[in-house]
């Protein structure tokens, strides 16, 4: 008895999620073609260079480019004739005038392949939508498939972290499969073969299900952010330390210790607009009341940009006008160069306005940075950045940032004192070295 060809996979959309899931995908032995409508991601893609820094994946795609696996292309009727399975990894940003999800990208991603369909397929999401559209999809997929091909569709959230995509993709911690049919459950899990061997629990849902479970999650995680901050706030105003209370309460593990980092708040392209958007699907769905706590951990979450802001105007004695700081990250998160909504960004652009000359330096997302904020100054390394600064506000934790030497960096500044909005670095340490060091709900 002869065992079934391994499926062909098509990727669509080519972001953090779509190259890192094609490249990990082909290095696991699947024949790949990836699919963007951006010729030059796909140029660049094609090239082995990623459009975006994320670890390691210039590695696995030079990898999986050079095992002749994986190929990449902005046609889609080429990924129709190629695939057995079609993973939809577009982008879904908040719209333009709501809280809403625009999934523009998904409607098009499904009604520009299908047409093209001449075999059957299982189209698989990955990407992260209001709960009520894959059951949409599948409707509207099958309403477009040529005679005699048979279309299903399946929805496998996404729960990757940018910085980790490489790792969280070949060996997630759950792989998640909303069907309802035995078939395409039987595929995914020929597709997910290493993963499965590796021990990756997979859970099978209905498709409803599938999609809440990643807002669930991100809304989750979100909360727990929004939290320990609202603790800080207290803190704050008590003389408590609110990272010595987040480690004390984080060995209970029914909390957990991660998580629970306070700071300048969350942002990047999921946290923020996941909440937002399940908020306003809530409301659709007549139950915005249970989610109307959401409503609370996102005012949180902003308000710790305008907290930062204002401990570093009350550190520059009431007014920053005419001061200079030096801005220490602009990415949302380290080991990535990702500022969508960043708060790093958001906090600079705020002193900025209030006169100050903000000098911002990031290991990874200047280019990015400087395109979205284009007023702030740029500099090459953290050293210029500090180099007679009033004031000097750690904004992302990259390794760099956490690891600079007070009493090197002393005889730079013009006034030796730091905003740790990230809540890294030692005080004790810094404040030996005379600096006049302040965190985020701590003392
Ligand atoms: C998040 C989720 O963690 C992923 O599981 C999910 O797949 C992804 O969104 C997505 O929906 O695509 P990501 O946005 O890459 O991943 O970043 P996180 O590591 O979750 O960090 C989000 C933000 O929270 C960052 O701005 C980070 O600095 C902040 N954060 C995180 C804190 O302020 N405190 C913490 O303790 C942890």
């Amino acid at each position: 008895m002869t065992s079934a060809p391994p499926p062909k996979l098509s990727v669509i959309g080519t972001g953090y999620l779509g190259a890192v899931h094609a490249a990990c995908m082909a290095n696991f032995g699947f024949d790949v073609i990836g699919v963007d409508v951006d010729q030059r991601k796909i140029d660049q893609l094609s090239e082995g260079k990623p459009p975006f820094y994320e670890p390691e994946l210039p590695e696995i795609l030079t990898a999986a480019l050079d095992s002749g696996r994986l190929t990449f292309t902005t046609d889609l009727a080429q990924a129709a004739a190629f695939a057995d399975v079609h993973f939809i990894c577009v982008g879904t940003p908040q719209s333009a005038n709501s809280n809403a999800a625009d999934v523009t990208f998904v409607n098009s991603a499904v009604s520009g392949l299908v047409p093209h369909l001449t075999r059957d397929a299982l189209l698989v999401g990955k990407s992260t939508v209001p709960v009520g559209t894959a059951a949409r999809l599948r409707t509207l997929a099958r309403s477009l498939a040529p005679a005699g091909v048979n279309v299903d569709l399946a929805w496998n959230p996404e729960f990757l972290r940018e910085g980790f995509a490489v790792a969280d993709t070949q060996r997630p911690d759950r792989i998640v499969i909303g069907t309802d049919s035995d078939s395409a459950d039987q595929l995914l899990r020929a597709v997910y073969a290493h993963q499965l061997a590796d021990g990756v629990p997979y859970l099978r849902t209905d498709l409803a299900t599938a999609e809440l479970v990643k807002v669930a999650a991100n809304s989750f995680l979100a909360t727990k952010i929004s939290f320990i901050n609202a603790m800080a706030e207290v803190c704050e105003r008590a003389g408590a330390d609110v990272t010595a209370l987040a480690h004390a309460i984080g060995y209970d593990d029914r909390i957990g210790a991660k998580f629970l980092r306070a700071g300048v708040g969350f942002g990047g392209g999921c946290l923020p607009k996941d909440i937002r958007a399940f908020m306003a699907r809530a409301g659709e769905l007549g139950v915005d009341d249970a989610l109307s706590f959401l409503k609370e951990i996102d005012d949180i979450n902003l308000r710790q940009r305008t907290r930062t802001a204002n401990a570093a105007v009350t550190m520059l004695g009431g007014s920053v006008n005419g001061k200079t700081i030096a801005a220490l990250g602009a990415a949302f998160k380290p080991d990535s160069d990702d500022v969508r909504d960043s708060p790093a960004l958001d906090v600079a652009a705020n002193l900025h306005l209030q006169g100050a000359r903000v000098r911002v330096y990031d290991p990874k997302a200047m280019a990015n940075a400087a395109a979205l904020f284009p007023t702030l100054d740029f500099v090459d390394s953290a050293i210029d950045a500090c180099a007679d600064a009033d004031l000097v506000l750690l904004l992302t934790e990259w390794k760099e940032f956490v690891a600079l030497d007070p009493n090197e960096l002393a005889a730079r500044t013009a006034g030796k004192r730091i905003l740790d909005a990230r809540n890294v670095l030692d005080p004790v340490a810094w404040r030996a070295g005379g600096w006049h060091y302040r965190g985020l709900g701590r003392p």
